[in-house]
């Protein structure tokens, strides 16, 4: 399979003319044309990686954050960008879990990457992957070896959060919204229908992805902590990545106003967007309750399957 796409990639960089997006993109300023040692400046190499002319290349990534939904993946990503040798894509891709997308192939895949140097590892963030159940098969076609990451959440919180965002976005396009308690609870019951909730039963979909991939590739980063303190995580996926400890205390600030942590890279300043920590919807106690009971076996199993525990609910 990955043959066959590489193939059709090489077949799609071999046919003349050069696409104009590269061999046209002169910006005037950057002096005479670089000399290429290759018949093209878009020349396909085993690694999977396109050229350009200004010493970058797309390449497919080296690392994907595959999920969860609502637990921190666009912090994740964002502090992950701090290291001078990663290169994040900017959008949630949406290859491997969207047919239109996956029907396009590995080539429209590349180009969705960010220009980088030889030795920057490139990652891409769609955390819809994590629960799609045919992701893992398809990523692990591409690349057997890939470097997984997913972040996860206490899962009640998680939930509160996924719903928290469906509603922001009725209320913004003026939609019917349910409240909270009725999706939540269908007679008498904990609505396994609800989506969100299904979201939560980290364990279930995980034993997915172990089906393709082991242990040893998922790194899981505990996003209640990376809010809390994100510099002791983001030292653990340092490693993992098998990154130089470049990443420090000093990239990270609190702001009070928000009550997150803000990054500074560089000299610059940056928050995550407004929408990232949203005030959850009020939930009686009693519901809570019974989420939190609800949870417990499914929390049992991950960490069973992960042989680690966290400190949720
Ligand atoms: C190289 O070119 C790419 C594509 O135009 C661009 O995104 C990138 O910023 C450039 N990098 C440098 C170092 O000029
Ligand atoms: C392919 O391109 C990558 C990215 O620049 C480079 O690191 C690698 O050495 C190249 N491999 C081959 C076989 O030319
Ligand atoms: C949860 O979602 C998975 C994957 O989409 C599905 O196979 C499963 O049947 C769902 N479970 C429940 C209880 O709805
Ligand atoms: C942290 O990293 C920044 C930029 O990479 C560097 O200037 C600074 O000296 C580092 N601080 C410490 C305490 O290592
Ligand atoms: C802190 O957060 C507030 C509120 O979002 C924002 O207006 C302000 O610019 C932030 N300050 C810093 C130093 O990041």
């Amino acid at each position: 399979m990955a043959a066959f796409f590489f193939g059709l990639l090489f077949l799609a960089l071999q046919s003349p003319p050069i696409p104009s997006s590269t061999a046209e993109r002169g910006d005037g300023d950057r002096g005479p044309p670089p000399a290429f040692t290759a018949s093209s400046p878009l020349a396909l190499n085993n690694t999977g990686a396109t050229g350009h002319p200004n010493g970058t290349f797309q390449q497919l990534p080296h690392i994907i954050i595959i999920g969860v939904r609502k637990g921190g993946t666009r912090a994740l990503i964002e502090m992950l960008s701090l290291h001078s040798a990663v290169a994040a894509a900017e959008n949630e891709v949406h290859f491997f879990d969207w047919e239109s997308h996956f029907k396009k192939g590995i080539p429209w895949y590349l180009s969705q990457m960010p220009f980088s140097l030889s030795d920057q590892l490139t990652v891409e963030k769609t955390p819809a992957y994590f629960t799609s159940s045919m992701v893992p098969k398809r990523i692990h076609r591409m690349k057997p070896d890939m470097k997984l990451m997913l972040i996860l959440r206490d899962p009640t919180d998680r939930v509160l959060s996924d719903y928290t965002q469906v509603f922001y976005n009725h209320l913004q396009k003026h939609k019917r919204y349910q409240p909270i308690e009725s999706v939540l609870v269908k007679d008498g019951e904990i609505n396994l229908g609800y989506k969100a909730l299904n979201r939560s039963l980290y364990h279930m979909h995980l034993r997915n992805w172990l089906h393709y991939f082991p242990l040893e590739s998922i790194h899981v980063v505990d996003g209640d902590k990376l809010i809390r303190d994100p510099f002791p995580e983001m030292k653990r996926v340092e490693k993992f990545l098998n990154l130089e400890p470049q990443i420090n205390a000093s990239n990270f600030y609190f702001n009070k106003t928000k009550g997150f942590y803000c990054l500074r890279d560089h000299g610059q300043e940056r928050c995550l967007h407004n929408s990232k920590g949203r005030a959850h919807p009020h939930v009686a106690p009693a519901m809570l309750h019974k989420l939190y009971r609800f949870f417990h076996e499914p929390n049992r199993k991950l960490f069973e399957l992960v042989g680690r525990t966290f400190n949720w609910n």
